[in-house]
């Protein structure tokens, strides 16, 4: 079998306008006209030449290609030109083959449910903080304050960073790096010519360019992390829980332990590829509750109840409905035969998330938010289909951090805040980087819960 997946002719930029315009017709558009395995330009736009980009919209078919984690397929390299200039080279995002083995070996046990139980407490004394400081009565982009909750538990669990200068320091400098407006022409860039720009000293004295703004961010930020590694160092804390610490006390096969620039790209891989992320999820959940008052009128009763279960179905139809990341691509070492179609090596193929979690036969009425999908019965072929964390062995290493900071500052907001969405109409997906953000950044009215 040597046919190709088919694909439009249209040439490539006209694609993605129409992809930046409206993702998710775009996908669903593509599935309707070319069945479940097709060609679309995303990742690697190469503008004149039709894309090498296969996209997949069935679980069955995701799993073929996570299955190229084993051998054929590299994930990194999809992700490395464009999360070079803020992770470095040492980035379980962007490596693959023995380095990458080596860092997911080390980075898997602090980030493990069971180690990570502890931080519940203080997700939830981070978020009380924030929610004290919401204005009342006044609309807001929710978005936005989740953020603050996700960029502080980063710094004070994972970073371990407890000293409140220096916490006062880092966080605009955080926020500057993260925001993708900075890197973003660096992103389109060519390696060579990015390597030349960020080397440039005009660059530098040009402070009004937001890609000036990130370098300058990024040698800040890198200056208080190395000195945070040294210090640490110097005078290890024996009782410490935060991911940090615990990457310091870490060995490998060799018994090796992980170098300060290994220590410090893993730090910012945490930061760049969990806090803007996790913000999205908990934005997109509030934006879905509010337009569906049983599903909050139901979840308040069993929060108020002390019961969690129905919490943990309402994150996942959260993620299940507006999945955050829209596709995990490899790229291809060997050609890959699927669904009837042969993909050649050199090409990029990924699920299409928000395609798979729109399938009918595993997901019936896709478009309605339903928790109770995950519960009882039917829970085990909703689960088979829910990839929001990608899949394979490159699936999400803080993907159970994730699920505990939305279950924990959900909680806190029902508790503590009434919420009412500023229109009634549902928001858009707009691309955001490799992310789907709401449209209006979940803009919201909060009140105190009566009685509070
Ligand atoms: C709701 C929040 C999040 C979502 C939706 C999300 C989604 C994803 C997805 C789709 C992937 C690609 C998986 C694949 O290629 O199969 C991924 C990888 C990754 N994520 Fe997350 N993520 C989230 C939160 C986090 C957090 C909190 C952290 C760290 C603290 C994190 C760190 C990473 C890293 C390091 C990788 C690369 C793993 C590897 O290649 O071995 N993510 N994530």
């Amino acid at each position: 079998m040597s046919v190709l997946p088919p694909g439009s002719a249209i040439p490539s930029p006209f694609q993605v306008f129409r992809l930046v315009r409206d993702p998710m017709r775009f996908f669903e558009g593509r599935r309707r006209r070319y069945g479940p395995v097709f060609r679309a330009p995303v990742f690697r736009i190469a503008w004149f030449r039709p894309p090498r980009e296969v996209f997949v919209a069935t679980a069955e078919l995701a799993e073929r290609v996570y299955a190229t984690d084993a051998g054929g397929g590299r994930a990194g390299e999809t992700r490395r030109d464009f999360m070079a200039p803020a992770v470095g080279e040492h980035s379980l995002l962007s490596l693959d083959h023995e380095p990458w083995q080596r860092h997911r070996k080390l980075l898997t046990p602090p980030l493990r449910a069971r180690t990570i139980a502890g931080y519940r407490d203080d997700i939830g004394r981070i978020a009380a903080q924030n929610i004290s400081q919401w204005p009342v009565g006044r609309p807001f982009p929710l978005r936005d304050r989740m953020q603050e909750i996700t960029l502080e538990v980063i710094m004070r669990l994972v970073f371990g960073i407890t000293d409140s200068e220096r916490l006062d320091r880092l966080r605009p400098l955080l926020h500057t790096l993260a925001d993708p407006g900075g890197p973003y022409t660096l992103m389109l860039m060519s390696a060579a010519a990015r390597d030349r720009v960020l080397g440039s000293r005009l660059l530098r004295r040009m402070p009004f360019l937001p890609t000036t703004r990130f370098l300058a961010a990024r040698d800040a930020v890198d200056e208080l992390l190395y000195e945070e590694i040294a210090r640490r160092r110097a005078e290890p804390q024996e009782n410490a829980t935060d991911v940090l610490s615990r990457l310091l006390a870490a060995r490998d096969d060799e018994g090796r332990p992980m170098t300060a620039q290994e220590l410090r790209d893993e730090l910012i891989t945490m930061l760049e590829a969990g806090h803007e992320t996790t913000a999205t999820g908990l934005a997109w959940t509030f934006e879905r509750l509010l337009r569906n008052p049983q599903v909050l009128g139901r979840l308040r009763t069993e929060l108020d109840r002390g019961q969690e279960g129905y919490l943990d179905a309402v994150v996942k139809e959260g993620l299940r409905t507006r999945p955050v990341v829209y596709a995990a691509p490899r790229l291809l070492d060997a050609p890959l035969e699927l669904g009837g179609y042969r993909v050649p090596a050199g090409w990029a193929v990924g699920p299409a998330i928000p395609l798979i979690h729109h399938d009918p036969t595993a997901f019936p009425e896709p478009c309605a938010f339903r928790p109770e999908r995950f519960l009882g019965d039917g829970a085990g072929a909703a689960n088979r289909s829910w990839m929001p964390f990608g899949g394979g062995r490159r699936y999400c290493v803080g993907a159970q951090l994730a699920l505990l900071e939305m279950r924990v500052i959900i909680r806190e907001v029902l508790e503590r805040m009434d919420l009412t969405a500023e229109d009634p109409e549902p928001e858009r997906p707009l691309i955001r980087h490799v992310t789907l953000v709401p449209s209006r950044l979940t803009t919201v009215t909060a009140r105190p819960r009566a009685g509070m």
